[in-house]
């Protein structure tokens, strides 16, 4: 009897994976018979919610391979859309609402951790409207919660190393959870943090869509030189904003250049802007049972709010531009839901409005973590689509330079496939800064070669340049 109790006890152990949360197949994307594929919920203690996340194990060697987590933005949107569209095993590409394939999947050598968060995001959910509210700090509580509900359930993978990554406002999420991995005695095998345009530091994120805009002509040298002379605080261009302001002209100025872009994918100023989610905004699926309405897509303000901080003239300027009916339709199939183990009735979409999360963003971003994750010797990189409008690259590039980190290794390009040019990177003390060019906001969607070889190095620790350009022969 004790023998049987023993041996029973000793197979939990080992197959200490949720077996009821395994992923078998999900209809239209296809089978994951390769690797092996989780979804279900992360519990919050003492807390009336639950965290939603999708486990895709390496398809590499999953049992060595580094874990790393993903966060997407908003705040108020899934990381469902880091998982369907940017890197996940099989994605579905703009204006395309199939599935192919994917050979530039994150998880081909790591074991990848999709949490869909705050509760209220996606599918993730709470059960007491009274204290679900959030912030920048409490966001990252749950967070952290969560990352020990997931060791709790997959103990396996406690000893792997760890890396936290995400978007846009992760770079908020990102080096929160991972202060709160040093504030709670650096339990686990944290090593380094991956951040893609993302929001850190609002002196210099605000006000770099003007400025980048300039560069990529966006708008001509005469409103360029008039907002100069008029010290126009609305650009971030040193030089420009010096408290001599004139006010009244500075607005004609933003309402001319709000007009010359009114029709530009801010999140990727070369990108097509998809305007059918205009006629449909509003989708119906029958969940459980019961008929209900959801978003089909998002305006700009409702995928980037942090944009819209200090600028509620300019509302409703920028059209929404990403494709979302395909994630939504298809995260809202029954079957589909079925499948994720997706415990709630709410509607699936890719951000939410104050209806389902109430959150508070701290002016203080995350800058001030950089010097704390740094001294604890946790590896940082940064890297950054050149195209994006949201959260632009001259932005990141001056609150890095702002650090005063020392240089390791100079501005150079890298290259991929047949020798092109994917970007540029810049190495610091502690911290890797890697363009991706000619390319936005969802560089790892967008241009994924480039961008998973940039992420790829950096996890193993290895150069991202070779530092050995083509010679070029004449
Ligand atoms: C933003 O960066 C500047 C340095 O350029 C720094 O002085 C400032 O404290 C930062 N802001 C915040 C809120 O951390």
């Amino acid at each position: 009897m004790k023998a049987i109790y023993i041996l029973a006890l000793c197979v939990t152990l080992v197959m200490a994976k949720p077996a009821d949360e395994i992923v078998k197949e999900l209809p239209e994307m296809g089978k994951f018979d390769r690797f092996d594929m989780y979804s279900g919920y992360l519990e919050i203690p003492n807390k009336q919610r639950k965290l939603h996340y999708v486990f895709a194990e390496s398809q590499n060697d999953p049992a060595t391979d580094p874990l790393v987590i993903w966060f997407n933005g908003g705040p108020g949107c899934s990381s469902m859309l880091g998982f369907i569209q940017e890197h996940g095993p099989y994605s579905m590409p703009d204006g395309d609402p199939n599935f192919y394939e994917n050979p530039n999947s994150w998880n081909k050598e790591a074991n990848m951790l999709y949490i869909e968060s705050p509760a209220g995001v996606g599918y993730s959910y709470f059960w007491d409207r009274e204290t679900d509210s959030f912030d920048d700090l409490t966001s990252s509580e749950d967070n952290y919660a969560a990352l020990e509900a997931f060791y709790e359930k997959f103990p396996e993978y406690l000893d792997h190393d760890l890396f936290i990554s995400g978007e846009s406002y992760a770079g908020i999420y990102v080096p929160y959870l991972a202060w709160q991995v040093i504030q709670n005695g650096l339990k686990y095998n944290l090593k380094g943090i991956i951040v893609g345009n993302g929001v850190t530091n609002y002196t210099h994120d605000d006000g770099a869509f003007e400025g980048m805009s300039f560069w990529h002509n966006l708008y001509d040298l005469g409103i360029y030189d008039q907002i100069k002379a008029n010290h126009c605080s609305f650009i971030n261009i040193e030089g420009f904003e010096d408290g001599k302001e004139n006010k009244e002209e500075c607005d004609k100025l933003q309402m001319k250049f709000y007009d010359l872009v009114s029709n530009i994918n801010i999140y990727d100023v070369y990108r097509e802007c998809f305007y059918d989610e205009g006629v449909d905004r509003l989708g119906t699926a029958k969940i459980n049972g019961e008929l209900k309405t959801y978003k089909r897509g998002m305006t700009a303000q409702e995928y980037t709010p942090f944009l819209f901080k200090n600028k509620k003239d300019s509302l409703n300027i920028i059209p929404p531009c990403v494709y979302g009916s395909g994630p939504t339709d298809f995260l809202n199939r029954q079957d589909v839901r079925d499948a994720l183990n997706v415990e709630t009735d709410q509607p699936w979409e890719l951000c939410v409005g104050e209806d389902r999360l109430e959150y508070e963003g701290f002016d203080k971003a995350s800058y001030w973590i950089y010097p704390i994750l740094k001294e604890n010797k946790i590896r940082i990189m940064h890297f950054s689509g050149n195209a994006d409008g949201a959260v632009p690259t001259q932005g990141t590039r001056a609150w890095i330079n702002s650090l005063g980190w020392p240089k390791t290794h100079e501005y150079a390009p890298f290259y991929i496939e047949d020798k092109q040019v994917g970007g540029y990177v810049e190495s610091r003390e502690g911290l890797t800064f890697a363009i991706i060019i000619g390319i936005g906001h969802m560089a790892a969607q967008w241009s994924p070669v480039a961008t998973k070889h940039a992420v790829y190095q950096f996890i193993k620790d290895l150069p991202i340049t070779d530092a050995s350009p083509i010679t070029a022969e004449f």
